[in-house]
């Protein structure tokens, strides 16, 4: 959701900004702009859509000169999707020039305010008025002013500023939202994730919030909005350029599914022995005491990770016979929820940025509870505000339908439920019988994956159907919910997942000549209720298309459509359903003529609530 770059150095920086710009498309845009410093004066052009048509008008006026300079992605929260609102945005004295990603929350009262004073408006963005307050306070140094300004502000943001009198300067600062200094050879890049940054430097700073720092070709000086100096460490960034680029691949979302065995067996690496049935995660150790007590886990998320953090619940009841529930983040944060003693709050998020579940996190460390982490992203706010976690260790997802994050997620909550069952009450063999079986899922998934031609072919059947069902019971009750919002999301296909048992209750009705409905049906303790809730589908016309275990031969009398997973204890299986869902989804997309990558509406991290 919205992208910063921003340079200082020697070069002329029009290409290193759209470079960079262009990595971070994949967090979901509508507009962008670039602002550069040239002679004194600032040059600012901008454009409705891809950062291409940036490009085009880029070219047609014969380039933009400048070695200061910041360029933006938005998405569009206050006013439309308009060249007038697209960053960056400035003020009306002093030739000052600001990019923002977050939301402004008193930008009325403040807007009110500067009215008063005389200054003049040309967008219904709350970023205006950032840039005409940034100008109303300058006193000759941008640097005071800016840490001025946010002063007065309330909300979340991560800002760059530029200014026509101090034509060497970037000043950055952020809250709430992302942003880190790229530290390169007397230059820097300044962006919202270390993928804009990689291919300059691969030495960081990584801003606190209230964190602002000057940057000029000489040097940094970071600092509070109150002026306090701050002393940073410089990070190394843990990412190679190959994972950010596409290869062989047609999307980032084919290769991140085709990574899944891959990601895993890095998930996977040092954390646990199968024969000791010992699970081993440096995240929680420090923590041990505190978290064998625990006498209820509840699980926060939203969408894909919501349903990570669903299949999380069974896997906590059924592993580690702990009480636990899993429930919107957005929700627990809003409705005066109990944490008792001995309560564990557990962030599942990809990004560690997402607004909703980290105002749930900070909601639930407030109330008592230990908090913990299952995060992509490393030191990402969440990251940084839980008291323990496990990374997900599955590389940059830049697809923004989450794919491998997914798989990550549920993998690092079964090693967390088997890492607390086994303190308690759970047995060396039968922790390492499952630690065997969970090692055996990478190779599964490339079975699963090397029949990509079948699950095309059999999308193609059903592509043109507008409503589609997805069910399943059990662990892969979830597994179905995240099947239905793959499919919606990148195909706009109208898909619903629900408990298989529950369609009789109402969705039945829905039910016509040739729907289709995919059951997740493999071999478990409700296989046949299952059947039972297939035929009760084909009964009504509905076509069903089976995800199944390998053998099942029966299966094929009920289902239209069979796709086979490997064998798998049913606590495990939601690792192996999900991936022939995600094939459909991705094939859906494409048949229909969609951009996989930047589906239409979404952003990749959601950093507003
Ligand atoms: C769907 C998807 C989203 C995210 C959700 C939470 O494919 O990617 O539903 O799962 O926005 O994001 P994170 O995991 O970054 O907190």
């Amino acid at each position: 959701m919205c992208g910063i770059v921003a340079y200082v150095g020697s070069k002329h920086c029009q290409n290193i900004l759209i470079e960079g710009i262009k990595r971070l498309e994949y967090r979901g845009y509508d507009s962008s702009g670039l602002a550069t410093l040239h002679n004194g004066k600032l040059i600012i052009t901008r454009a409705v859509g891809r950062v291409a048509s940036l490009e085009d008008k880029l070219e047609a006026m014969g380039g933009q000169p400048g070695t200061v300079g910041l360029v933006h992605t938005r998405w569009a929260t206050h006013g439309g999707v308009t060249e007038f609102n697209a960053h960056p945005h400035r003020d009306d004295r002093v030739g000052i020039a600001v990019v923002h990603n977050g939301i402004i929350e008193n930008y009325a009262a403040l807007k009110t305010l500067l009215e008063e004073k005389g200054h003049k408006f040309s967008s219904q963005t709350d970023t205006e008025v950032l840039a005409m307050l940034i100008g109303e306070l300058y006193e000759g140094d941008l640097e005071s002013a800016v840490q001025a300004a946010l002063r007065e502000v309330t909300g979340a943001y991560a800002i760059a500023v530029i200014c026509e009198r101090e034509p060497e300067t970037l000043v950055v600062a952020r809250k709430g939202s992302p942003l880190m200094v790229g530290v390169g050879n007397g230059e820097y890049v300044v962006a919202s994730d270390g993928a804009a940054i990689i291919s300059h430097t691969s030495q960081a700073i990584m801003l606190d919030d209230y964190n602002v720092v000057k940057i000029t070709p000489k040097g940094f000086r970071t600092s509070t909005i109150h002026n306090v100096p701050v002393t940073h460490k410089i990070h190394q960034l843990e990412l190679e350029l190959e994972e950010i680029e596409l290869g062989a691949f047609s999307h980032f979302m084919q290769k991140e599914i085709f990574e899944q065995p891959k990601a895993l067996r890095n998930t996977f690496r040092g954390r646990f022995n199968s024969d000791e049935g010992r699970v081993i995660l440096g995240g929680l150790a420090d923590h041990a005491k505190e978290l064998v007590k625990t006498k209820r886990v509840v699980l926060l998320g939203q969408g894909t990770a919501l349903h990570a953090a669903m299949i999380g619940r069974y896997l906590f009841e059924d592993l580690a016979k702990i009480p636990s529930t899993s429930e919107f983040a957005s929700e627990f944060r809003y409705r005066n929820p109990i944490i008792e003693e001995n309560t564990v709050a557990i962030a599942v998020s990809q990004s560690g940025e997402t607004a909703d579940t980290l105002a749930a996190l900070v909601e639930a460390k407030d109330r008592g509870a230990v908090t913990m982490g299952v995060i992509n992203v490393v030191g990402s706010t969440m990251a940084r505000e839980t008291d323990a976690g496990v990374y997900l260790r599955v590389g940059p997802e830049i697809g923004v339908a989450s794919t491998k994050a997914f798989v990550g997620q549920v993998a690092v909550l079964t090693m967390m439920a088997l890492w607390l069952g086994r303190r308690r009450f759970m047995g060396a063999n039968d922790c390492g019988d499952l630690l065997r079986q969970l090692n055996t899922i990478p190779d599964k998934m490339e079975q699963i994956l090397s029949l990509d031609a079948q699950v095309k072919q059999i999308t193609e059947r059903y592509v043109e159907r507008e409503n589609w069902l997805f069910l399943g019971r059990g662990y892969n009750y979830p597994t179905a919910m995240e099947g239905a919002l793959k499919l919606k999301e990148i195909s706009y296909i109208h898909a619903e997942g629900m408990p298989a048992a529950e369609m009789k209750h109402g969705p039945i009705a829905l039910i016509n000549e040739g729907m289709p409905a995919v059951f997740i049906a493999n071999r478990g303790k409700q296989y046949e209720k299952v059947m039972s809730n297939i035929q009760e589908v084909r009964a009504r016309g509905g076509h069903v298309i089976a995800i199944a275990t390998e053998g099942d031969n029966e299966i094929k009398h009920y289902a239209e459509d069979v796709m086979y997973i490997p064998d798998i204890p049913e606590c495990l299986s939601p690792l192996l359903a999900v991936v022939p869902m995600q094939m459909m989804a991705y094939h859906a997309a494409v048949l229909r003529g969609h951009d996989v990558d930047k589906p239409r509406n979404l952003a990749k991290s959601v950093t507003v609530e």
